[in-house]
């Protein structure tokens, strides 16, 4: 038996409603128009993973500039049910890291799980991301109402330079 082909492809205006759909059966919460717009100016943000040439899963993020730091989001990563544990979820977090190592400008990525998605809080954990906070109340038509904002840093937050214009000695990285 030959081994299922598995890829990543980009998000067009002829397959969004494939999006669409999988969103819809993945996640428990409903994406707006304003995300579907967005995701397809995302180019390499946004991508379909297809399973020898269907599509099952999909990873949608957008840069975040809030709280003065520059991070990546993922607003959805996330593959059909019968396709879970085949390595596609890996596939599209790898992307992801690899996209934010290329950019080189990055703080940090972070998205929110539900608190009893354990499922997805140990895939997480595996490439890095730590729960940083649990917020109440986050999601406003689901239980579990609150979330876990999983984040995995990239880069240390620089402390400011010392009046003198000096950088503090111990923050530094141990490159010029
Ligand atoms: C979380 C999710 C994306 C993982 O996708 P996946 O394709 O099954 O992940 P992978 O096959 O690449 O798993 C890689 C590793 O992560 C860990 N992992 C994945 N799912 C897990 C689960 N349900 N329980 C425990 N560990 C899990 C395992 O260590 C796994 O390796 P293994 O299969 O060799 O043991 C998938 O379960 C999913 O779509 N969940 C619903 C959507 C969601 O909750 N998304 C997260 C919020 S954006």
């Amino acid at each position: 038996m030959t081994r299922a082909k598995i890829e990543l492809g980009d998000v067009t205006p002829h397959n969004i409603k494939q999006l669409k759909k999988l969103n819809t059966v993945v996640f428990p919460v409903s994406y707006n128009d304003k995300f579907y717009k967005d995701v397809l100016e995302a180019g390499e943000l946004a991508k379909l993973a297809y399973y020898n040439d269907i599509v099952v899963g999909a990873v949608c993020c957008r840069i975040d500039t809030s709280d003065n730091s520059r991070r990546l989001y993922i607003m959805t990563l996330g593959c059909l049910y019968p396709y879970r544990r085949l390595g596609i979820g890996t596939l599209m977090v790898e992307h992801v890291l690899k996209y934010v190592e290329q950019d080189g400008n990055f703080d940090s990525i972070f998205l929110h799980v539900q608190v009893n998605n354990e499922g997805a809080i140990d895939f997480y954990k595996k490439f890095g991301f730590e729960i940083v906070e649990t917020k109440e109340h986050y999601y406003k038509r689901i239980e579990p109402a609150d979330a876990h904002v999983l984040q995995k840093t990239i880069r240390q937050p620089q402390s400011p330079p010392m009046l003198n214009g000096t950088v503090p000695h111990a923050k530094t990285n141990g490159h010029d």
